[in-house]
């Protein structure tokens, strides 16, 4: 193995199709780096000796996803308690892991910068004192939309959500994260909620290719409303597809994909690369080559 070459990989179980290799080797092409980015199916039982076993593995870091993410912050956690983010730990969630200038094993949650950082990308104008967002969902992903707006000093944040415990354990256990009051609502409540939303944000997998639709009517938002949607395989789901009609402003859920990249790539790699038109491009022709079954 040449020494020089620095890798690293995403992991996962099992690790499907990850769209990360394309992403940071466009990076690596684009920066001319000798580097190398890869995807690693690793067992849960394997994660453990995985993560504190990185350098051994030829490693320099590693993207995490589904079903580690939670798992591999406790490992990291009593491996080297200071090495994690106040943010990750609030979240009990990490994404991305490295190795600092001692080889020691370090994490962060980037999902709550790549979520914001596409979503001011997609509405740049849009501030957060005073507004309320509605957020439909109360898993994983809902968790960093949560820290991102209540982070940015948004006045109220509501999860509605298919199980209502869900959501409200969620509020509960995010309520110190920002200014925000957190609260929780049944998916019964979302025309009420929408009427005084100046945010909406699907973080379920409802609306995704293969999963059932999400079925709900745009028409009690305000018209200064922006709704964003996670799922971006379809590119434009049917919520986007409602809201454009209603001529509001949209965000799709491609760009927090990609920005949840920068961190690591820069920590990985000594460069911060950055969210282009062509990286989009490149990814959204693997997206419509998945949907149109090639
Ligand atoms: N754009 C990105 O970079 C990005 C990043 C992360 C995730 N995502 C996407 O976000 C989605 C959610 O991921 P996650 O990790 O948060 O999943 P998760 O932890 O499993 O949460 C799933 C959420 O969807 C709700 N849900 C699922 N099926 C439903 C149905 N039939 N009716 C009503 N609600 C339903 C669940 O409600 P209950 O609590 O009632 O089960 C829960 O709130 C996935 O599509 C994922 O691909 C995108």
């Amino acid at each position: 193995m040449n020494e020089s070459i620095r890798r690293a990989c995403v992991i996962g179980w099992p690790i499907g199709h990850s769209r990360s290799p394309i992403i940071h080797g466009h990076w690596l092409k684009k920066h001319g780096i000798a580097g190398e980015y890869g995807k690693r199916a690793v067992k849960p039982d394997e994660l453990e000796e995985f993560l504190l076993g990185l350098s051994a593995h030829g490693l320099v870091g590693c993207n995490v996803t589904v079903p580690h993410k939670e798992a591999a912050f406790r490992i990291i956690t009593r491996a080297n308690p200071e090495g994690v983010s106040a943010l990750a730990r609030a979240l009990g969630a990490v994404n991305t892991v490295w190795l600092d200038e001692w080889g020691r094993v370090r994490a962060d949650n980037t999902d709550v910068y790549g979520f914001m950082a596409n979503f001011h990308e997609g509405a740049p104008d849009w501030r957060a004192a005073g507004k309320h967002v509605v957020i439909i969902g109360a898993g994983g992903a809902a968790r960093a939309v949560v820290a991102g707006f209540s982070q940015e000093g948004v006045a109220r944040v509501t999860l509605a959500n298919r199980t209502l415990e869900k959501a409200e354990r969620l509020a509960q256990e995010l309520a110190g994260i920002g200014e925000a009051a957190l609260a929780a609502a049944p998916l019964s409540a979302l025309p009420a909620l929408l009427a005084e939303a100046d945010v909406l944000v699907n973080t379920t997998s409802l609306g995704m290719s293969g999963q059932p639709p999400l079925n709900i009517d745009l028409s009690p938002l305000p018209d200064h409303a922006v709704v964003a949607d996670i799922v971006y395989a379809p590119l434009k789901t049917a919520l986007l597809e409602q809201a454009e009609l209603r001529g509001l402003s949209t965000v799709d859920g491609l760009g927090m994909l990609l920005h949840q990249a920068v961190p690591g790539f820069a920590k990985w790699f000594g460069v911060r690369p950055e969210v282009t038109a062509d990286l989009r491009a490149l990814v959204e022709a693997d997206i419509e080559r998945e949907q149109g079954g090639a």
